[in-house]
């Protein structure tokens, strides 16, 4: 990597026992493939990197801004996300270490005073990605994330996350198990069980902004418009193994954020994995907040009015995820059936009532879908 010029290839060893970490972008081939940054056809390597809660971590530890590359080796870790693994030797091991619900305690103490220093074995390059504070746990031999509280947030966002994921569950949406976890501080966390895992073997990763090819310039701008639900289905058409099953679980997860107003629906929010059999298949729906994003549109198109978050913007896109008018219908008639008992749902999931009536506003569960 030079600046922003990366290039990359396939080692000898791995194009003959390996498989294309990107089958659209990076096929398994001789070729020098090269890119702007870890993006582009290089996306599914900048996929491993942290986002804003990593580099945040990184930026205090190490107090400066560190590039992609060097971001990536710092953690030789097996508890990456996804199956990739990074190192300077090639007779570097893994490690294995992973943290365990005693630590995850001690990262919370420190959330709450971050003036204290880092507890010990932190994970820097190989954290999670998105922004809300999180780190990665093992608890019955399980792999999990932990989310919690942000500090300026005056909602309980894990509770809210908890029950919106037990809907999505309720509503026929795959979503990860999760664990609503009170602390001794009376916050609460959220364990995700990790998707990227099958038992303890790690499980290669893609995410929607690689496949949908969304590429940034050195300031983290946009610079072009491919974050589309519809972009996402076609990549699905030609990757996964069970192709139309994944694009009506796409459909009816924007039907499910556009009934919840979770409008943080972006294309790091979704992705596939790759099985342990070889077959690509849309990752379980995940980061689902009702209320998130407050009323603004959705954060990728849907149809003809862009990301305009109406079912009658969806109903205008159904060749996408190969539905008919009336299959559509029966999904959106379904959803909203289940939705109605969304309060139950949430009480059930361990979320108070103080917290289910400030995002009641979130709850579309009353829609007329008699015009479609
Ligand atoms: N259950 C999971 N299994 C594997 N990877 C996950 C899972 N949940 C989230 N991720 C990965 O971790 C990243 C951050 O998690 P996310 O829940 O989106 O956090 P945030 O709320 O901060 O955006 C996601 O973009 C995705 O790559
Ligand atoms: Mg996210």
């Amino acid at each position: 990597m030079k600046g922003r010029l990366a290039e990359f290839w396939y080692g000898e060893n791995f194009l003959e026992k390996g498989y294309a970490l990107d089958p659209l972008k990076l096929p398994l081939t001789r070729q020098v493939f090269s890119s702007d940054g870890l993006q582009g056809c290089l996306g599914v390597l900048g996929d491993a990197l942290p986002d804003s809660w990593g580099r945040y971590l990184i930026k205090r530890q190490y107090k400066r801004t560190l590039s992609d590359l060097q971001i990536l080796m710092l953690d030789a870790s097996r508890q990456r996300m996804g199956a990739l693994f990074f190192s300077n030797t090639l007779d570097d091991a893994p490690s294995d270490e992973s943290h365990n619900l005693e630590w995850m305690l001690q990262f919370s103490d420190w959330l709450n005073d971050n003036s204290k220093d880092f507890p010990e074995h932190m994970e820097y390059g190989s954290s999670a990605g998105g922004a809300k504070p999180k780190c990665l746990v093992n608890t019955d031999e399980q792999e999990w994330i932990a989310k919690f509280q942000p500090g300026s947030e005056p909602l309980d966002m894990p509770a809210i996350e908890h029950g919106t994921l037990r809907l999505a569950h309720a509503c026929g949406i795959p979503v990860p198990e999760s664990r609503l976890i009170a602390l001794p501080d009376g916050k609460h966390v959220i364990l995700v069980k990790r998707f990227d895992r099958n038992d303890k073997e790690p499980l290669h990763y893609l995410s929607g902004h690689t496949l949908c090819g969304v590429l940034v310039n050195d300031t983290g701008q946009v610079i072009n418009d491919t974050r589309s639900y519809l972009i996402l289905a076609d990549t699905l058409t030609k990757l996964s193994s069970q192709a139309q099953v994944d694009r009506c679980d796409l459909f009816r997860r924007i039907v499910f954020n556009i009934l919840v107003n979770n409008h943080d629906d972006h294309v790091k929010n979704h992705g596939v994995i790759r099985s342990s059999n070889g077959q690509w298949r849309l990752s379980p729906a995940f980061d689902l907040v009702a209320g998130e994003g407050g009323s603004r549109d959705l954060a990728m198109d849907i149809g003809p009015e862009g990301s305009k978050a109406s079912l009658s913007n969806l109903m205008q896109s159904l060749d996408s995820f190969g539905l008919t008018k009336k299959e559509a219908t029966n999904e959106i008639i379904a959803m909203v059936t289940n939705i109605r008992d969304w309060k139950n749902i949430f009480e059930n999931s361990g979320v108070n009532i103080n917290t289910i009536n400030k995002i009641e506003w979130a709850i579309q569960d009353t829609i007329d879908v008699s015009g479609f």
